[in-house]
């Protein structure tokens, strides 16, 4: 299936065709691809330059850390996520480093430095499905992150699978359109919910 984005405007086609799979081949990621894809979360813009991101990364059969990820994951997440061939957990720092003041931008920028890493991703012709269904204390207790940092999302990286031999619900789940608000409904000019004329 080839999802791309029946914008209503020009957007780069690296956007356009970016969505979210539930079937990854078992295709590994290359070592040096995954360091580029953390290289895109590194420059990535941060309130105060805090880079308040950190990232617990797993390669698929290398170890245990993905199981341990994927058991971190809420059980709909697990179902598909664990074929994934990498595998990892975002978190943030809560407070700046230095003044120990509370960062209150810090989901923000996982969030920013993500966007970047699914955008370097797409480059090598990798898929990215975030996900929020992740359970943070049993991150915590299952990797040690300390009090001052919260596990926030996880996210699945992989190559499509084009192959037709995944479980048929997991395909109908991707073949569904994906709808998108107009502009009308979230970009506003005079008054919050009037839509911006410019
Ligand atoms: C922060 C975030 C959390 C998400 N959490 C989940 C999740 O737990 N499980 C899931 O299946 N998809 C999750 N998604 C994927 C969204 O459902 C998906 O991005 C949305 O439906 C739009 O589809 P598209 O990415 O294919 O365009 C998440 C996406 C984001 C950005």
């Amino acid at each position: 299936m080839n999802n791309i984005a029946p914008t209503h405007f020009p957007i780069d086609d690296r956007l356009a065709t970016r969505w979210s799979p539930y079937v990854f081949s078992e295709q590994p990621v290359p070592r040096d691809t995954l360091r580029s894809v953390f290289e895109a979360a590194r420059w990535s813009a941060s309130s105060f330059n805090e880079q308040p991101w950190r990232f617990l990364v797993s390669r698929k059969n290398r170890d245990d850390t993905h199981d341990r990820i994927v058991n971190c994951l809420a059980e709909g997440n697990q179902v598909w996520a664990k074929h994934a061939p990498v595998l990892l957990i975002g978190i943030y720092r809560h407070r700046f480093a230095e003044s120990g003041k509370e960062n209150k931008a810090a989901p923000h920028d996982l969030g920013l430095a993500a966007g970047q890493m699914v955008f370097e991703a797409s480059r090598h012709d990798l898929f990215v499905h975030m996900m929020i269904g992740l359970d943070p204390a049993a991150a915590r207790r299952t990797f040690g992150i300390p009090n001052d940092a919260e596990a926030y999302t996880a996210m699945a990286i992989g190559y499509r699978d084009a192959a037709d031999n995944a479980d048929a619900s997991l395909r109908e789940r991707e073949a569904k359109p994906c709808q998108r608000l107009p502009q009308c409904d979230f970009v506003f000019s005079n008054q919050f919910g009037t839509s911006a004329e410019f």
